[in-house]
């Protein structure tokens, strides 16, 4: 017997970085938005010890520092199940690109163990092992709309915002997530930054706090989502387009766009192009290199994904997926 997984993506929907811990970790405030691009996970549970990884893309590891591998030991010894892992990942999602692939595979290797074995670990549980393996993937144990705190683990999840067409452009660039904020923490000490150094980064961590408790609430000083969270549609706009600009007016964006793009100038332009193109809100996702942009017609959204492709960009015109859309397909 085995189980298919679809390890579906996401999305960053701003991403305020704070403080670096005394951990090696930062802080941090983001909302993670689930998609319906998707990596196949497949696994397979036989008699006989050890996990082995099979993955055709040369760029995934293959060894002990696959996340998948990781999970698979601590999940099969938290069920107290015995036998042989076989875990296929087939890659859409890029390598190193923004959108949780290696977290989602992981998550999926999780979830199709369950499956497999038939036995259940406790939601806990399941989110301490997760937290365990790396900072993104208890989000892939929740899915759809999800606000993300602490170093991104602590998640919480929000209402859904509506589904919504969305291009993904991966360009061809890994960028580390560790230097990437190596490379923040630079910026902020050396001060080139001033008009963000002017406030702590604590401070600037109680604000989005502040702003997306209000979002969440409707409460006045959420610069006036009420209407729209209580679920009166404004004219001429999408619910989901509404709800996610009050979110941004109240100043979350994505702080590592402050020190990818000037490292990849050609991922600014990707956000432009999606801009230009009529993305309602455009943005890179994660660290990068992946960039997202969200439109409110399926066929602009395919149009915009296939004339990147023709520019050598590689894109993708999906759908964001609520939290009922990712549970309910996440199983073949
Ligand atoms: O948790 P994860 O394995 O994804 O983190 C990889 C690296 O990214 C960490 O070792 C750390 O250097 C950096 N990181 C961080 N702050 C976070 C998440 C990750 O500094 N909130």
């Amino acid at each position: 017997m085995s189980v298919t997984v679809r390890a579906f993506g996401k999305i960053n929907l701003g991403l305020c970085i704070g403080s670096l811990r005394a951990d090696g970790f930062h802080d941090l405030r983001t909302v993670y938005q689930t998609i319906a691009l998707h990596d196949l996970v497949r696994v397979v549970v036989s008699r006989g010890s050890g996990v082995e990884i099979r993955c055709a893309d040369a760029r995934v590891p293959c060894d002990q520092s696959n996340t998948c591998y990781r999970i698979a030991e601590r999940t099969m010894a938290a069920l107290n199940a015995k036998g042989r892992v076989v875990v296929e990942i087939e890659k859409t999602l890029p390598v190193q690109g923004g959108l949780g692939g290696a977290s989602a595979n992981a998550v999926a290797t999780l979830l199709g163990l369950e499956r497999e074995l038939k036995k259940r670990l406790s939601g806990g549980e399941g989110l301490r092992i997760a937290a365990e393996v790396g900072s993104d993937l208890p989000l892939f144990l929740v899915g759809g709309t999800i606000l993300g705190v602490g170093r991104g683990e602590e998640v919480y999840p929000m209402p859904d915002l509506p589904e919504t067409h969305c291009v993904i452009a991966t360009p061809e660039i890994g960028v580390s997530t560790p230097q990437a904020f190596a490379a923040w923490d630079r910026m902020w000490n050396d001060g080139s930054a001033p008009e963000l150094t002017r406030s702590s980064p604590s401070a600037r961590m109680t604000r989005v706090g502040r702003v997306v408790s209000a979002w969440l609430s409707g409460a006045p000083g959420g610069e006036g989502p009420r209407k729209t969270v209580s679920g009166v549609p404004a004219r001429g706009r999408g619910r989901a387009e509404i709800l996610l600009l009050d979110l941004v007016r109240t100043g979350i964006e994505n702080d590592f766009e402050r020190v990818v793009f000037p490292q990849h100038p050609e991922l600014r332009e990707v956000k432009s192009v999606l801009a230009r193109a009529g993305a309602y809100y455009a943005s890179l996702s994660g660290s990068g290199s992946a960039v997202f942009g969200l439109f409110r017609s399926g066929a602009v959204a395919s149009r915009v994904a296939a004339s990147l492709a023709k520019s050598g960009v590689p894109a993708w015109a999906t759908r964001t997926l609520s939290r009922r859309g990712y549970w309910r397909k996440i199983f073949d």
